[in-house]
Formats: structure tokens, sequence, C-alpha cells
């Protein structure tokens, strides 16, 4: 069986290297005829070295058999460009299917390409939704979900949101599987890796900072949201614990071209930083007080290091969080981001359930499972 995987942003590294890993550990054991042959494709969205070369260092991910170097542009450029350079590949591979991960131009561009010459699709973490179609990503994840053969889902949310919209279909012919999350499987294998080195080359303590992430569209497009959220993080660093932000290029890119953001920057109490790898990221995640974030996988990731987290966005596809007491949603608001954080800041977690939403740290393997059937 020949697969290939396409994966072009940094999430998807993260999510990719959690099954790569299962197949080679499946390869390891099964007979010559059912080997699965996986060939990476890499579109080239994310590209800057820590954006991209450092995951495949540290997380060990099979060096890509494919980079497109699509680079970044507008949606339709790069959404265009990565599936003309992709139906190459894909005539030229001709595998019997193609995984997907995500929400991203990456995985829309790899959906629609194979679908339109008849390759199975298999999404890895379908059925998300925020019910916000404002969200590139949510369009993304709609139409993917649509055109996929397999439907491997993250949560029994991401079951029942498909149910809603009709899928799995008589007349079509797919199969929904709640499988847990990867990323829990990379919380739990890359987390053990880890060390504390981040920490002290940072001059940081354990248990004395607020980790935050900032690189939504819809956080970062206009300056006046942007503002309102560096005027949180600010006050939130002033008042309560010094805030560290790892900052996505997305953001500092708005950021440098704004003189006005340029300056409010420059005179907050924020400690801004690179973005960093994974390893570090677990880090900093581990050793944090809470986590502050508009990130899908960074809420998660808070829950899986056992902390609180404040979500800076008007609604999130992680529900579960919520309701569960880890997660608070925000909004932009200054005023309200604070206010959660004092809340947050206040509870005492060893007070608070800690379900099993998110599998057993399985879910690369059950993925297999999935594809080998
Ligand atoms: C993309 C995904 C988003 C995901 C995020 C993960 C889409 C529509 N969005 O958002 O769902 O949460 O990745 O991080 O696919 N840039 C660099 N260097 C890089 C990459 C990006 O400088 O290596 C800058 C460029 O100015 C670029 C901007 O970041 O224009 C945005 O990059 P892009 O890949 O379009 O979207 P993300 O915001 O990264
Ligand atoms: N991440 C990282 N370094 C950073 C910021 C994030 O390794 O500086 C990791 C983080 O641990 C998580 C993933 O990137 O695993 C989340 O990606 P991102 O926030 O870019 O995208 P999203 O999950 O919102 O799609």
């Amino acid at each position: 069986m020949k697969i290939l995987t396409i994966v072009g942003a940094r999430p998807q590294f993260i999510k990719a290297a959690v099954v790569s890993r299962a197949i080679a550990e499946y390869n390891s054991h099964c007979s010559l005829k059912k080997l699965i042959e996986e060939k990476i494709v890499h579109t080239g969205q994310h590209y800057d070295k820590n954006m991209s070369d450092v995951f495949f260092e540290e997380m060990r991910i099979p060096k890509p058999h494919y980079n497109l170097a699509i680079g970044s542009g507008t949606h339709a450029e790069q959404t265009g460009n990565m599936m003309i350079a992709l139906e190459k590949v894909f005539l030229e591979e001709k595998p019997d299917m193609v995984l997907v991960y995500g929400d991203t131009n990456s995985t829309l561009a790899g959906s629609l390409t194979a679908v339109k010459i008849h390759i199975p699709v298999v999404h890895v973490e379908a059925g998300l939704r925020s019910f916000n179609r404002n969200m590139p990503e949510e369009i993304n994840r709609i139409l993917t979900d649509q055109i996929s053969t397999l439907l491997l889902c993250p949560t029994d949310t991401a079951v029942e949101n498909l149910k809603n919209e009709g899928i799995p279909n008589k007349h079509i012919n797919c199969r929904v599987i709640n499988c847990g999350d990867t990323m829990n499987d990379a919380a739990i294998f890359y987390g053990g890796l880890s060390t504390d080195k981040w920490l002290k080359d940072n001059k940081l303590q354990s248990n004395n900072y607020i980790l935050a992430t900032i690189h939504r569209a819809e956080s970062t497009n206009t300056p006046e949201r942007l503002s309102m959220l560096i005027t949180a993080l600010d006050n939130i660093s002033r008042e309560y614990y010094q805030v560290v932000w790892p900052m996505h290029p997305r953001t500092r890119a708005m950021i440098n071209y704004n003189p006005e953001l340029k300056k409010q920057i420059e005179e907050s109490q924020i400690k801004i930083i690179e973005p960093i790898g994974y390893l570090e990221m677990v880090c900093a995640e581990k050793n944090c007080k809470i986590i502050l974030t508009d990130s899908g996988g960074v809420q998660k990731e808070a829950f899986f290091h056992k902390k609180l987290c404040v979500t800076m966005r008007t609604e999130t596809e992680w529900v579960e969080l919520v309701q569960a007491g880890w997660n608070k949603i925000a909004g932009l608001e200054p005023e309200n981001i604070i206010k959660c954080v004092k809340e947050m800041l206040s509870i005492d977690i060893t007070k608070l359930s800690y379900p099993n939403l998110y599998g057993n740290g399985t879910a690369g393997k059950r993925i297999v499972e999935e594809l080998v059937k």
C-alpha cells in the first residue's frame, strides 16, 4: 500500500510525526506484502527553519520526498499553486491514498487535488467545527470532510459534528471513526524527550511566567485587534506574571509593518522570543503558570500538561476543554482577557477533574489500523 502524506504547516509536522512513527512501527512487524510505503510531500507553506526544519530534526520525521516550496501568498495563490504542483506528484506517484491533516490550505489543496483524480482521501482530525465561516480553517475543514473517504476524528464531538452534517451518508462510501488525538500521542512521547534547557537558556523560573501565542488571521489581520491583544498581555505582565510570547512570523510581519504596533511592543513588559521547536515548547508549556493562546493545538497541550488555558478567541473547536473547566473563552477584549486570567490564577487544579477527552496516546496506532483496513 502506498500513501502520500501531505504536510505544510507547523502543527501538521507534529501530527504527521506521530503517524509516521506508527507506520514505521507497523512495518517493523508486518509481512513484506503488507508493508505501508509512505512518502511525505511538504507543500512549503511554512519554510522558516524554526517553522519547519526544526520539527523534522527534533521529532525525527522522515525527510520529505518532495518539497514543493510554494511559500506564502493569498489564499487563492497559495492553494492554487499547491494544487498544480501536487497534481503532478500524484500522477507520478499513483498512491493508493492521500493522507491530509487538520485544516490549513495545504489540507484543502491535498484533498481537492486527490479526489478530482479519484485518489481516496484520509482526513486526520476530521469533524472539528468552530461554526465560524469567517475562519479560513473552517472552510478548509468542511470541504475536506465532504470529499474524504476515511474521516479520522480526534473526539466524540467531532464524530457528532459530522453526523449533524449527514456524514457518513449512506449514498457516499466513507467511514467515520474516533481514533483519539495525535497531539495527545505527541505530548506523551515527545514530552518524555523534552528537557529544562529552554527554561535555563531564557533565564525563566518554573511556575513564574505565563506562556502566550497568537497567530490566527482574525487576531492579527487588523491592527486594532492585535493592539487589543498586546494591551491585554502587557497588563497581565505588569499585574500578574511576565508573559513570554514565542511570536509566529505572521504576527511579527503585522507588527513590523505597523509603526504604532511596533512602538506598543517596544514599550511593553512582554518577553517576545522567536518561534521555538516542539521540545522547547513542551518545556515552556510544562513550566508555565497558565497559557494564553488563540492556537488550536496549544489549547489542547495546556490540558495535556495540566495547565489552565485562556483562549483569546470568540469560540473554540475544542469545546470539551471549556466544559471540563480547563479552558475559558475570553474573546479579544483586554478587560475580559485579564478577568479570565485572574479567575484562572485563582483555581486550584488539584480540585478539577481530569477526564479522558483525547484517547490514551494510541491515536497513531489506531490510525494505522484503519489505513490497513
Ligand atoms: C497557517 C494556517 C493555520 C494554522 C497555522 C499554524 C491556513 C489558512 N492557515 O496559518 O490554520 O493554524 O498555519 O501555524 O492555512 N510566514 C513566514 N515564514 C513561514 C511561514 C509564514 O514568514 O515559514 C509569514 C508570512 O508573512 C505569511 C504569513 O506568515 O504570509 C502567514 O503564513 P500562512 O502559512 O499563510 O498562514 P499561517 O498564519 O501560518
Ligand atoms: N508550537 C511550537 N513552537 C512555537 C509555537 C507553537 O512548537 O513557538 C507548536 C505547539 O506546541 C503546537 C503547535 O505548534 O504543537 C501548534 O501550532 P499553531 O499554534 O501554529 O497552529 P494551530 O494548532 O492553531 O493550527
